[in-house]
């Protein structure tokens, strides 16, 4: 059998778009998480601390939920969550479980479904990776969505 080097190409390009393509998968369903995450192993944890959609997802949530009232860019002590340092604890379950119950009045546990919960979780496990080129791209792109109150318009 003769090889058609443009179909071995084609094969080839395919294969690494479905690898590549695989950190932006979405899923939609009964898969959804209805539960905190359970202990720093939840086979949950990669789908979503590994998916750059859940991540930007949770970059979003943390602008909507006004998280960078006081978790802005370089904010002091235990408020700067960009230093790869944390008090309570920096596995997936801890950061949860510090974002949904250790803000006293705001009552995140109640008041944010639990899937932006996790999504939050992500981003803010994600910050200490952030360039400054990325932080600036995503406060653009943050920028130019609809954010309550906070929303002056389109980017021009
Ligand atoms: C009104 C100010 C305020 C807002 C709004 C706020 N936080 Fe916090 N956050 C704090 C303070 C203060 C602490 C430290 C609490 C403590 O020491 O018990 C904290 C702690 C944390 C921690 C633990 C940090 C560590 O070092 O272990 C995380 C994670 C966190 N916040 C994420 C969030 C997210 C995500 C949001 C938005 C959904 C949010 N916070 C909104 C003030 C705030």
């Amino acid at each position: 059998m003769r090889i058609r080097w443009g179909d071995v190409a084609a094969g080839a390009a395919a294969a690494l778009c479905l690898a590549g393509c695989q950190r932006e998968a979405r899923e939609i369903g009964p898969s959804l998480p209805q539960t905190a995450p359970r202990g720093s192993a939840d086979p949950r944890i990669g789908y979503y601390q590994d998916n750059v959609y859940q991540v930007s997802q949770g970059g979003r949530y943390f602008a909507w939920y006004g998280c960078a009232a006081c978790h802005r860019d370089g904010a002091p002590g235990v408020r700067d969550l960009a230093d790869g340092r944390w008090r309570y604890g920096g596995g997936f379950d801890q950061v949860y479980a510090s974002v949904a119950h250790r803000h006293g009045a705001f009552r995140y546990a109640a008041r944010v479904p639990v899937e932006p919960l996790w999504q939050l979780t992500a981003y803010t496990r994600d910050l200490s990776r952030h360039t400054p080129e990325k932080r600036r791209r995503l406060s653009v792109e943050q920028v130019g969505e609809p954010q309550g109150r906070s929303w002056s318009g389109p980017v021009r």
